[in-house]
């Protein structure tokens, strides 16, 4: 089998060795006579499966004590309704920050979850730019957040390539004593992050950790403790994490292919680590776009260029078409642009090697030189 280079945005390539681990392990798992998918989610063989994926996520990303990580399901887009369901109500207000589509989407949501359950739901910035996004705001550029519930943003816009501190020592905006919920979806497990600076992230697994399905959810308790209780007990926060998410049937098999691929990380030596590679594969490709100006096109702003989606152009509609031919003939998949904005795309998450990045950068520049 060639594997194929996978730049997928999402779903994405996944570590080879965690597949491995999941074939090898599919049919028998641990001796049980079961695969894991097939065990109850209440037994001793799938709860240590489950504890495991949880410790490893608390260790790598030296998330604190006074945290809960959940493992929930809906996708990020559930997110968007649940986050604004536990923290509005009548008096309550939700302000966001908008740096591309996905955080449109998270304030529709919001609107709609503030007409049904009270509120009031504000954009304290938006950086869009006709039909698109080209960078996240500067810090002045965002009204003050005082006295809201919470303050949400999208810390990678996956369809724009836009990026809040992308720089290495880059920063997050600062929103002062507003409690802060991220969605982290395209952002997360690539490199280190002070987890404290949040008080609410959510995370699709579909990117840098693992198969869709589950979403990851990290919860300041502070936080929870002011969510409203008279929800559905399914959409509160608060009941999955008294259950340590196994309130009710989680996605196990996602889960435990999370947990290989938490493996997989520490393995290549945690977050710090992963992260020099995954700065290096990002390097390496806004070079050799940089290098063709008269070819390639970056939209993005160079302080908001995304380490982790790089979106490029080529003059023509036509041209993008070719290159996409090429790259198939080259087992290099993944690269046409979101369909709502066209152009190409290369997801760079933890799972794509220097390797296939190099192949990327070789394709790129023969199409320059002989078209
Ligand atoms: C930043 C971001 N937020 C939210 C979503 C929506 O995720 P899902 O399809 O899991 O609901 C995506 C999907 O790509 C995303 O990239």
């Amino acid at each position: 089998m060639t594997r194929a280079r996978n730049f997928s945005a999402g779903p994405a390539a996944l570590p080879l060795s965690a597949l491995e681990k999941a074939r090898d392990e599919l049919l028998d798992f641990h001796g049980s006579g079961m695969s894991v998918m097939e065990q109850s989610h209440r037994g001793a063989v799938y709860e240590h499966v489950h504890e495991e994926a949880t410790a490893l996520v608390r260790e790598l990303l030296a998330v604190p004590d006074d945290y809960a990580i959940l493992f929930l399901q809906g996708g990020a887009s559930q997110q968007f309704a649940q986050v604004p369901m536990n923290l509005l109500g009548p008096g309550k207000r939700g302000d966001y920050v908008i740096n591309g589509v996905w955080g449109e989407k998270a304030l529709a949501e919001a609107t709609a979850s503030a007409k049904v359950l009270g509120g009031e739901v504000r954009e304290v910035a938006s950086t869009r730019d006709g039909k698109t996004y080209r960078r996240v705001p500067r810090q002045d550029e965002i009204a003050s957040t005082a006295g809201a519930a919470y303050v949400h943003f999208t810390s990678n816009e996956t369809i724009h390539g836009v990026q809040f501190a992308a720089e290495p020592g880059g920063v997050y905006p600062d929103f002062g004593d507003t409690p802060v919920v991220c969605d982290m979806s395209s952002d997360f497990m690539w490199r280190p992050i002070d987890v404290s600076r949040f008080d609410l992230v959510y995370a699709g697994a579909q990117k840098n950790l693992g198969p869709s399905g589950v979403v990851l959810v990290l919860v300041k308790k502070s936080l929870m403790d002011r969510m409203r209780p008279d929800l559905p007990a399914i959409f509160r926060y608060k009941t999955h994490a008294d259950a340590a998410s196994l309130y009710n049937t989680p996605p196990s098999f996602g889960v435990y292919l999370v947990r290989n691929v938490l493996l997989w990380i520490k393995e290549q030596g945690g977050l710090a680590a992963i992260e020099q590679t995954n700065r290096e594969k990002a390097q390496r490709l806004y070079a050799t776009i940089d290098a063709h100006p008269e070819l390639y096109t970056c939209p993005v702003e160079h302080g908001s260029r995304s380490r982790m989606n790089v979106v490029f152009t080529l003059p023509d509609e036509a041209m993008e078409k070719r290159l996409l031919a090429r790259a198939k003939e080259a087992r290099i998949i993944g690269l046409a642009g979101h369909r709502s904005v066209g152009g190409l795309r290369a997801s760079l998450y933890n799972a794509v090697s220097l390797e296939w990045v190099d192949a990327l950068t070789s394709l790129l520049e023969d199409f320059a030189r002989a078209g």
